[in-house]
C-alpha cells in the first residue's frame, strides 16, 4: 500500500500541477457543457466488488468528473463570491486527511485545539477584531466552522441562551424570541433562524436605496415586539451582503443591541477579508459592540472550502448553549475546566483537525501576501467598472472591494444579457436584484486572474450585449416559408 500510495500521490500532484497551469493559461471552460445525468451515465452504477487500484481512480477522476466540474479557481470565474485556494491550503488538506485525528475535544487531540485557539487569535490579530474575540481574553475566542451558514445557527443558539437566561434549553422558542436582519441578508440568516425553532426572521426595512439596515427601524421593531410579549434575541448585521455589498451600520445597531441586551452577530463572510488591509479597516467600525463574527476564510484568504472562522466576545453563553456532557465524553481535562473543547461551538460533535489548513496558509502567504492578494483583486474589479461605466448602454450599480455590479439600459436587456451569459461556458457571472432590478454580478477572486482576464470578460460581456436577438421559433420557421 505505502509504494502505491507514494506513486500516485506524486501522479495526483503531478496532474494538479499541470490543471493549475491549464486554468491560469484559460484552457479549460469555467462551466462544463454537460446535460443533467451525462456523469452519471458514465460510471457504473453499482459498486467495484474487486478492489481497483488508486492509479485507475485518478485516471477516471480526470476522464469522468473533472470535465464536469465548475472550476472555482478559473480566472474567469467571477460567479457568486469566490472560493479560492493555494497550494498551501491543497497541502495542509493532504496532511490533515492523512493524520486522520478527530478533533472533538482538546483530549482527543490537544494540538489540534491548541492551533486552532492560537490561529483564531492570530487571524483576529490580523483582521484588527476586538481583543474581547481572542482565546487570550478569557471570555471569548474564535472556532472554525464548516461555513458561515453554520455559524449564523450556532450565534443564534447562543443568542436564545442569553435571551432565554438558558431556559429555552428545556422549553423550546415556544414562539416567543425574534431574530431581526434585512431582507439583503443572505438566506443562511433564514435557514439558521427556522433551524433554530424561531421561524421566520422580523425583517428590517433599509435605508432608501442602499441596502443598508435602518436602525431607527429596528429600534422600533424591537420596541414594538417587546410591548407585544415577544423575546427579542438576535440582530444578524451584514458587512458585505451577497447582491451588493452592502454594510449595515453596525456601530448604531450595535450601541440598540447593547440597550436593549439583545445579541449582535455580524455576518462578513465575503468582506471580512478585506479589513487584512488597513485601508478597509473602516469596515469593521462597531464590531467591538458584536457579540460574534464570522468571515470565510475560504471566499477570499486563499484557504479552500470548508474554513469559515466564528468568533465571539461571550464564550460562556456559546458553551452553554451547545454543551451536553455524557459519559462517554468526560475525561480528567475536561473536569479540570483548564481546556478549550470545540465539540460545545458547534453543531456536530466531531470534527476534523480544521486549524492546520489556515496555519499553513498564513505562515505561507504572509498576512502581507493575503493583503495583496486583496489588493490585486479590488484593483481589477476597478478596471473592470470603469470599462462598464464608461459603455453607452450600461450601468454601473455598484463597486464595492472585488464586486461590480451593472444593468443594461432595460431590465429586457439585462436578463437576456443573463441568459446569454449563462450559456456561455468560458466565464461565469451570476446574476443579481439592485433595487429590485435584475442586474450581473462579476465577484474577482480566482488566484489566477489578471487584467488579461477583464480584458477578455469584458469583450465576451460586450460581444453577447451586442449580438443581436435570435428569432423565435415561429419567425424562423415563416422566413423558411417564404
Ligand atoms: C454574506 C454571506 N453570508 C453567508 C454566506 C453563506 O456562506 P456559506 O456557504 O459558508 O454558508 C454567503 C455566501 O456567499 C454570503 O455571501
Amino acid at each position: 500500500m505505502g509504494d502505491e500510495f507514494e506513486a500516485a500521490v506524486e501522479t495526483a500532484t503531478r496532474q494538479l500541477v499541470a490543471h493549475w497551469q491549464a486554468l491560469a493559461a484559460r484552457e479549460l471552460p469555467v462551466t462544463p457543457p454537460c446535460e443533467p445525468g451525462s456523469v452519471l451515465s458514465a460510471l457504473p452504477p453499482a459498486p467495484p466488488e474487486q478492489a481497483e487500484s488508486l492509479e485507475e481512480m485518478l485516471a477516471d477522476t480526470w476522464k469522468v468528473i473533472v470535465p464536469g466540474l465548475t472550476h472555482w479557481q478559473h480566472p474567469a470565474f467571477l460567479g457568486y463570491f469566490p472560493t479560492n485556494n493555494s497550494p498551501a491550503s491543497v497541502l495542509a488538506e493532504f496532511v490533515t486527511a492523512g493524520l486522520g485525528v478527530q478533533g472533538m475535544m482538546w483530549s482527543t487531540s490537544p494540538a489540534a485545539t491548541e492551533l486552532e485557539q492560537l490561529v483564531t487569535d492570530w487571524l483576529a490579530q490580523a483582521l484588527g477584531l476586538p481583543e474581547a474575540f481572542r482565546h487570550t481574553s478569557g471570555r471569548g475566542g474564535g472556532v472554525i466552522q464548516d461555513s458561515a451558514s453554520s455559524a449564523v445557527l450556532v450565534a443564534t443558539a447562543a443568542a436564545l441562551q442569553r435571551a432565554s437566561q438558558g431556559r429555552w434549553r428545556s422549553s423550546g422558542t415556544e414562539g416567543r424570541y425574534r431574530l431581526y436582519c434585512t431582507e439583503q441578508a443572505h438566506s443562511s440568516v433564514r435557514k439558521g433562524c427556522r433551524l433554530a425553532g424561531l421561524g421566520e426572521p422580523q425583517l428590517i426595512a433599509t435605508l432608501p436605496g442602499t441596502g443598508r439596515m435602518d436602525p431607527d427601524a429596528l429600534g422600533a421593531r424591537i420596541a414594538g415586539d417587546r410591548a407585544a410579549g415577544s423575546l427579542p434575541a438576535i440582530v444578524v448585521a451584514t458587512v458585505g451582503t451577497t447582491d451588493t455589498c452592502a454594510v449595515d451600520p453596525v456601530p448604531d445597531i450595535g450601541r440598540l443591541c447593547r440597550e436593549e441586551n439583545v445579541w449582535l452577530h455580524v455576518d462578513a463572510a465575503y468582506a471580512g477579508s478585506a479589513t487584512l488591509c488597513p485601508e478597509y479597516r473602516h469596515l469593521n467600525d462597531g464590531v467591538a459592540l458584536a457579540d460574534s463574527y464570522a468571515v470565510n476564510a475560504h471566499k477570499w484568504m486563499r484557504t479552500g472550502t470548508p474554513c469559515d472562522v466564528l468568533w465571539t466576545s461571550d464564550r460562556t453563553a456559546l458553551i452553554d448553549a451547545m454543551s451536553i456532557a455524557p459519559s462517554y465524553l468526560r475525561n480528567p481535562a475536561t473536569d479540570s475546566g483548564r481546556v478549550v473543547d470545540f465539540r460545545d461551538w458547534q453543531v456536530p460533535l466531531g470534527r476534523p483537525m480544521r486549524a492546520l489548513k489556515l496555519w499553513y496558509v498564513m505562515r505561507a502567504h504572509g498576512v502581507q501576501g493575503l493583503r495583496e492578494a486583496i489588493r490585486h483583486d479590488v484593483h481589477l474589479a476597478a478596471q473592470l467598472a470603469r470599462l462598464v461605466a464608461a459603455e453607452p448602454g450600461f450601468h454601473l450599480e455598484v463597486h464595492e472591494l472585488g464586486l461590480v455590479v451593472f444593468r443594461r439600459d432595460t431590465d429586457e436587456d439585462t436578463r437576456r444579457l443573463i441568459s446569454r451569459l449563462q450559456t456561455d461556458h468560458t466565464l461565469l457571472c451570476t446574476p443579481a436584484s439592485v433595487n429590485s432590478r435584475p442586474a450581473v454580478r462579476a465577484a474577482f477572486g480566482s488566484p489566477y486572474v489578471n487584467a488579461d482576464t477583464v480584458h477578455y470578460v469584458w469583450e465576451r460581456i460586450r460581444t453577447h450585449a451586442q449580438a443581436p436577438e435570435k428569432a423565435s421559433a415561429t419567425t424562423r420557421s415563416a422566413g423558411t416559408a417564404r
